[in-house]
């Protein structure tokens, strides 16, 4: 039977980041208190590097009508792609904050944000790096391929 392995590392030194992933890190905190968080009163923020420097962030926004509601992950990629499609995007940090309860582990990013990180992967042929922490830990997965083993993409969609 074949086995899919999800592979991570896990950072136990923050002093051996690069100075561009404390920064990710440092945006992703940032935006996150500012998200629109009323109905979960759980909060998410994340940032991206583009190739050319730029740091980008978003933070989830919610609704009372619960389906509109979208997460951080997409808020961020879809500004980046929307205002610089043709940009690399190198990588990816999200973080989480509730004051409902403690939460024990870096939350990694739902099914959907997985799926649309994979799809600009895919099209830009590098690697977008995924960082997901929390206060205590830091994982990081050299792409989003690893995050997503069975994945749909547009190989999918073609007639044979
Ligand atoms: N959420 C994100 O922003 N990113 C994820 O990957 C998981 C969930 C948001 C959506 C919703 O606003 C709240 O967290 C609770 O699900």
């Amino acid at each position: 039977m074949p086995v899919f392995e999800i592979k991570f590392d896990e950072i136990t030194d923050r002093k051996s980041l690069l100075f561009e992933e404390s920064e990710l890190i440092r945006k992703a905190e940032e935006i996150l208190p500012k998200a629109y968080a009323p109905y979960s009163k759980f909060k998410v923020g994340a940032s991206l590097l583009l190739e050319n420097g730029l740091f980008l962030v978003g933070n989830n926004q919610e609704n009372a009508s619960f389906p509109c509601g979208i997460c951080a992950e997409r808020v961020v990629l879809f500004y980046a792609k929307a205002n610089y499609p043709d940009l690399k995007i190198k990588k990816l940090a999200i973080t989480t904050s509730t004051d409902d309860f403690e939460i024990k582990s870096p939350v990694a990013p739902c099914g959907m944000c997985r799926q649309v990180i994979l799809e600009y992967e895919l099209k830009q042929s590098s690697p977008i790096e995924i960082l997901l922490f929390d206060t205590e830990k830091l994982l990081k997965f050299k792409q989003a391929k690893d995050l997503l083993p069975l994945h749909f993409s547009e190989d999918g969609l073609k007639r044979r």
